[in-house]
């Protein structure tokens, strides 16, 4: 199939690469932004690209919003099938992709978006045809990972690690989007929208790892667990809710034996309690692998189909959790509260509480330390 790719950074040059390996995939011409046109076939003119008539697949790496948004949509018009990686766009248009998909005979593919090298939307697809999935845990960001191990493992600074996940490919252009949790919002958003079958729009504003520091790493050490940055859904009969936060984990935990830029999800369904995925979820290789097998489907005729035809409702009490907070105000008074749990002034452990919790405790205190404690 003749294939147009639009963008050239980490996972793009991937792409190309892996697409140049493989029998029927023939990626002809790359959209890049005009200060980059240094190679013969590079281009600038992305909506010719995507609107001409030899073009079948259109491989989407861009970073941010636009030009994607634009390029996604004349493709789409076109009847192009559009394999996309980029969260930020999918997130916030995939209904709408989806519906141009149907009208105009194309498809919109997103394997890669959420969890790199991971094959999650594909088996969240194909579970899901079988019974309601009930709920999903995840590691979705390798960046917040790699610190957190990092930190626990070599005692490396934030800042550091923050500083080697960015050589290694693995952040965000911005990777204020990693820290403070964004890039895992779209992800989410991504995987409830799945879930529910509904066009969800918007969550709740995410917990990212960015108030954590040595101090929290020491506690969790004590106390015999890990720190990792969790996506945490559930889902029943039309209702759902989310959770993005940093996670205190018992030692012993599957999630809590993921480690460096590696992902890892749960899926909890009736049938079969919970299955895992584990993989490398960020990086150019693992990513452009997965659009590459996203193609490989459409080039074997097999396609998994999103339906976005309900309208499930966001109910922030199916989620309650234990909680640590450390903040040198005094929360002493707020609902929950366990003031002996912890043996200092600083800590707090708040019993079965709902996310509503977190805007109480900022509200005190907007630099405070929030972590789901379990
Ligand atoms: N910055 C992202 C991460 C890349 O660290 O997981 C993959 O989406």
């Amino acid at each position: 199939m003749n294939c147009a790719l639009l963008g050239y950074g980490t996972v793009g040059s991937s792409v190309k690469k892996l697409a140049d390996r493989q029998p029927g995939l023939d990626i002809r011409i790359v959209f890049v932004k005009p200060e980059f046109v240094d190679l013969p076939f590079f281009s600038n003119e992305g909506e010719a690209i995507v609107t001409d008539p030899d073009t079948e697949i259109v491989f989407e790496c861009l970073a941010g919003v636009e030009p994607a948004n634009t390029l996604i949509r004349k493709a789409l018009e076109h009847g192009k099938h559009v394999i996309s990686s980029n969260k930020a766009v999918l997130s916030a248009n995939l209904p709408d992709y989806i519906e141009l998909a149907r009208k105009h005979g194309g498809s919109i593919q997103i394997e890669a978006s959420v969890g790199g090298g991971i094959p999650l939307i594909d088996g969240i697809l194909k579970l899901d045809r079988a019974e309601e999935l009930k709920g999903f845990e995840g590691i979705l960001n390798g960046t917040s990972n790699y610190i957190l191990t990092s930190m626990e493992k070599f005692g490396t600074s934030f800042d550091d690690a923050l500083k080697a996940a960015q050589a290694a490919g693995y952040a965000e252009a911005d990777p204020a989007n990693d820290i403070e949790g964004r890039d895992v919002w779209y992800k989410t958003l991504l995987v409830a929208s799945l879930y529910t079958h509904s066009p969800v729009l918007t969550l709740p504003e995410p917990l990212g790892i960015s108030k954590l520091s040595a101090e929290d790493i020491d506690i969790a050490k004590a106390h015999g667990k890990k720190i990792r940055h969790l996506s945490i859904l559930k889902n029943e009969s039309g209702s759902f809710s989310t959770l993005i936060a940093p996670v205190f984990l018992n030692e012993n935990d599957y999630l809590a034996s993921v480690d460096e830029n590696f992902n890892a999800q749960k899926i909890y369904a009736d049938s079969f309690g919970s299955l895992g995925y584990y993989g490398p979820g960020a990086g150019g290789d693992p990513t452009a692998q997965a659009m590459i097998a996203d193609a490989i489907n459409l080039l074997d005729g097999c396609r998994r189909p999103i339906t976005l035809d309900r309208n499930a409702v966001y109910d922030p009490n199916l989620i309650q959790e234990n909680w640590i907070v450390r903040t040198d105000r005094d929360l002493s008074s707020l609902p929950g509260v366990n003031t002996e749990f912890f043996d200092a002034d600083n800590l707090y452990l708040f019993e079965n509480r709902t996310p509503a919790l977190i805007e109480e405790v900022r509200v005190a205190d907007p630099q405070a330390m929030i972590a789901v404690w379990r």
